[in-house]
């Protein structure tokens, strides 16, 4: 039986909290802190510090409560009980932390568009080769990946010219289903051109959506790092910003020499600017602050 389910049958045990909550309280001991940390360094790679209990306690309080759970011993043994892993998709949802923003970062965009795209584009013309695939590995609510369409497309005239993709995926399927929708209020594109937002966006009242036909570029796809890539081909272009951060050495070394393997020689690895690849034992050259070369 499931954990869950005996805990619905156990509740006649303690009166109900204020809340919903078992007579027991929900305090977060340290035992139970580290069973969770460990399970989830485990399934997602993140390390979370002493410093970080409080943090669990707030994440998960809204899910023991709403599923009736007693303690947050139960609730974890339910999530390692649950043979779908649906229950530890959904800890991995409320765990992660997902902060991102349209062009986040300005300088990496910036040599994208001054000094790597035109490069890339004219070889890849002059070898008659059409085929250019751009990954962002850690995407969260899709800004990212719109942003780099918005990057990249004014360069692939006509773009039925080229077999251009675009990959988004994380680890949370929370913000892939905001990414997917390509659905933003208007105050989170601020400092994008006008123009430039009519042409990649449709608008209405106060929200803008992608246009269908660039959303037809883009595939969004719940990808853990820590697992093996189900990829055949390679990619240009591969952005992993802002979650090696929460990543211990040895995670940081295995995910970056998996990117080494998946990019195309001479493709880019944009790593986020709080972030280094020194210490790691990797092939990749360095070309700029957060940029490292095949
Ligand atoms: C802070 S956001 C960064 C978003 C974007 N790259 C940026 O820089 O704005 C970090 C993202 O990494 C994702 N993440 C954490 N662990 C992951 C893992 N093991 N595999 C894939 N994605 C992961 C989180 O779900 C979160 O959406």
């Amino acid at each position: 039986m499931r954990a869950r389910e005996k805990n619905q049958n156990s509740k006649k045990k303690g009166a109900p909290g204020p809340l919903g909550l078992g007579a027991q309280g929900h305090k977060l001991s340290n035992k139970d802190f580290n069973l969770f940390r460990e399970l989830i360094y485990a399934k997602s790679g993140i390390s979370l510090s002493d410093d970080r209990k409080d943090l669990l306690t707030n994440r998960l309080g809204k899910r023991i409560r709403s599923g009736s759970f007693e303690s947050y011993r139960q609730y974890y043994e339910y999530v390692i009980a649950d043979s779908s892993g649906q229950e530890l998709v959904q800890l991995i949802n409320m765990i992660s932390t997902n902060l991102t923003y349209f062009f986040r970062e300005p300088k990496h965009f910036d040599l994208l568009q001054n000094t790597l795209l035109p490069k890339m584009i004219k070889s890849k013309a002059d070898r008659n080769d059409r085929r250019i695939r751009f990954w962002s590995a850690a995407c969260s609510s899709g800004e990212e990946v719109y942003s780099l369409l918005i990057t990249v497309l004014p360069y692939l005239e006509p773009l039925s010219a080229w077999d251009f993709k675009l990959l988004g995926s994380d680890i949370s399927t929370k913000v892939l289903s905001k990414a997917k929708l390509g659905l933003y209020d208007r105050s989170q594109v601020n400092g994008i051109d006008p123009l430039t937002i009519s042409e990649y966006f449709h608008k209405k009242d106060q929200s803008l959506t992608v246009k269908p036909e660039l959303k037809r570029l883009v595939k969004f796809a719940r990808l853990n790092l820590l697992e093996p890539f189900p990829f055949k081909g390679q990619f240009e272009v591969i952005f992993c910003r802002n979650v090696m951060i929460y990543f211990d050495q040895s995670t940081r070394e295995n995910i970056v020499n998996k990117f080494y393997q998946y990019l195309a020689p001479g493709g880019h690895l944009f790593i986020g600017h709080s972030e280094n690849l020194t210490g790691l034992n990797h092939k990749f050259s360095y070309v700029g602050p957060a940029v490292y070369k095949k």
